[in-house]
């Protein structure tokens, strides 16, 4: 297994690009499935969730090509389709449970294994199913995987989800382009993944309206045709970045970054002394004076502070001036890189859904474990600012969501390297 080494150097200048976004691509990928004709995407993120998701499309029956060094997937679902996603690609990623929805709509009936748990949370499928059972599914768990059909197809319908689930929005809404009449979602997720999807999805020939807000209207199609779509910005991505000159100094510009994407998040840079300019080209960042300062964090569904920045978020604030407190709200297991942080010398208490952290002047490079995908990028962070070496093992999870993360931070100043493992 890889490790990645980071030496905490001074401050950092330069431009780094931002991908498209990891979580609306593999939300576009299913959405393959709901015809016949080809859709392309471009501005597509290279990393292995998205060969992940390559995988589990071909084992349907899907093409998946990549051009332009994996920059664009043209994508096709012309022939015969197999609906059963098998337990050994969806246990690797969550995600795979997004081809639920669109196999239900194009072929009236699919069989999808339940996930599992995973390192932040129990992470259920209860609203996935709430949310298409509305649409007329019958749904029924045998032998660890979902067996879904309808009778004569699915049905439009209004529907409200207990919470705005992500995943659970984005499988109602590719069930919906082609059931029989009107459907409506209160209640839906309204991140910038889900407009993604929605605006791919009426470039395919579908009518959806109100996507970005809670409620979201679909009238039902026959058929969707083939489209081209550029996979929105990585705002986890985007916001990443954003923290690496606000923790070790100096000016970098994300190019690509816009405010909207990450608003609530830049409200609480502002609050701990670092400033964020909107250019023509991206968001520049750097501290406006001095050392940062605590501030509290909650994380929430989106518009509210992304989960999905939470770890990185911390990081920061383990050298801030003063104590924050941070809140988990979204998973019930998402502070897995506390006791890590902790060995370089952070001061973090956890109790249930709450982090202490008490900002300490200086961390301490040390050996680290990276947990989960986030949790691995705020190890980085941490490096960063690090005295000494930080060793971070464990990062095919980093590779999971970051493409060629340290050449990207390499060309800003930073002292990263890749040692490969067996
Ligand atoms: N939940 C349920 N029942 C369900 C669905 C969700 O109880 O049927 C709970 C989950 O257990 C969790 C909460 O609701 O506690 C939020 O889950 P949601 O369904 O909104 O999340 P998701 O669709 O599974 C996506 C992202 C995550 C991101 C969350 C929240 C993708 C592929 N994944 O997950 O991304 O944290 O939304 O914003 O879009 C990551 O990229 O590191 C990552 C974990």
């Amino acid at each position: 297994m890889d490790s990645i080494i980071v030496r905490g150097n001074g401050p950092l200048s330069g431009q780094i690009p931002i991908a498209g976004a990891k979580n609306a691509c593999l939300a576009l990928m299913p959405a393959t499935l709901l015809s016949e004709e080809p859709l392309t995407l471009t501005n597509a993120p290279r990393l292995s969730d998205i060969r992940t998701m390559r995988q589990l499309l071909a084992s349907l029956g899907a093409e998946v090509t990549e051009l332009q060094e994996g920059k664009v997937l043209a994508t096709s679902c012309h022939g015969a389709i197999n609906p059963v996603a098998d337990y050994d690609i969806v246990r690797k990623m969550r995600a795979s449970n997004l081809v639920l929805g669109p196999l239900l709509a194009r072929l009236g009936h699919a069989v999808v294994s339940l996930p599992g748990g995973c390192a932040i949370g129990a992470r259920p499928m209860d609203i996935h199913i709430d949310a298409l059972t509305a649409l007329g599914a019958e749904i029924e768990l045998k032998e660890g995987y979902l067996h879904a059909k309808t009778r004569g197809g699915l049905k439009g319908a209004v529907h409200e989800m207990r919470f705005a689930s992500v995943g659970a929005t984005e499988n109602f809404l590719m069930a919906a382009v082609l059931a029989k009449g009107t459907s409506v979602l209160k209640n839906a997720a309204r991140e910038p993944e889900i407009v993604d999807l929605a605006q791919c999805l009426r470039a395919m020939g579908a009518e959806i309206e109100g996507e970005g807000t809670s409620t979201i209207t679909i009238q039902g199609v026959d058929r969707l045709h083939g489209a081209t779509h550029p996979v929105v910005t990585d705002r986890i991505e985007l916001g990443t970045y954003m923290l690496a000159p606000a923790i070790c100094g100096g000016e970098v510009e994300c190019l690509g970054g816009k405010i909207a994407l990450v608003e609530s998040f830049c409200e609480k840079l502002d609050a701990a002394g670092i400033s964020v300019e909107e250019t023509a080209t991206g968001l520049k960042v750097k501290r406006k004076n001095g050392r940062v300062k605590a501030v509290d964090v909650v994380t929430e569904p989106f518009p509210g502070f992304p989960t999905d920045l939470q770890a990185q978020m911390m990081a920061l604030l383990a050298t801030a001036e003063g104590t924050s407190v941070l809140e988990e709200k979204i998973f019930e297991n998402r502070f897995m890189h506390a006791p890590e942080l902790m060995r370089m010398g952070a001061r973090i208490e956890v109790h249930g859904g709450h982090a202490t952290v008490h900002g300490v002047e200086k961390l301490k490079g040390a050996p680290v474990m990276a947990t989960d995908l986030r949790a691995s990028v705020s190890l980085i962070l941490a490096g960063l600012a690090a005295e000494g070496e930080t060793m971070v093992s464990r990062v095919y999870h980093l590779d999971r969501g970051y493409e060629r993360v340290e050449e990207k931070l390499r060309a800003v100043g930073a002292h990263i390297e890749r040692v490969q493992g067996e």
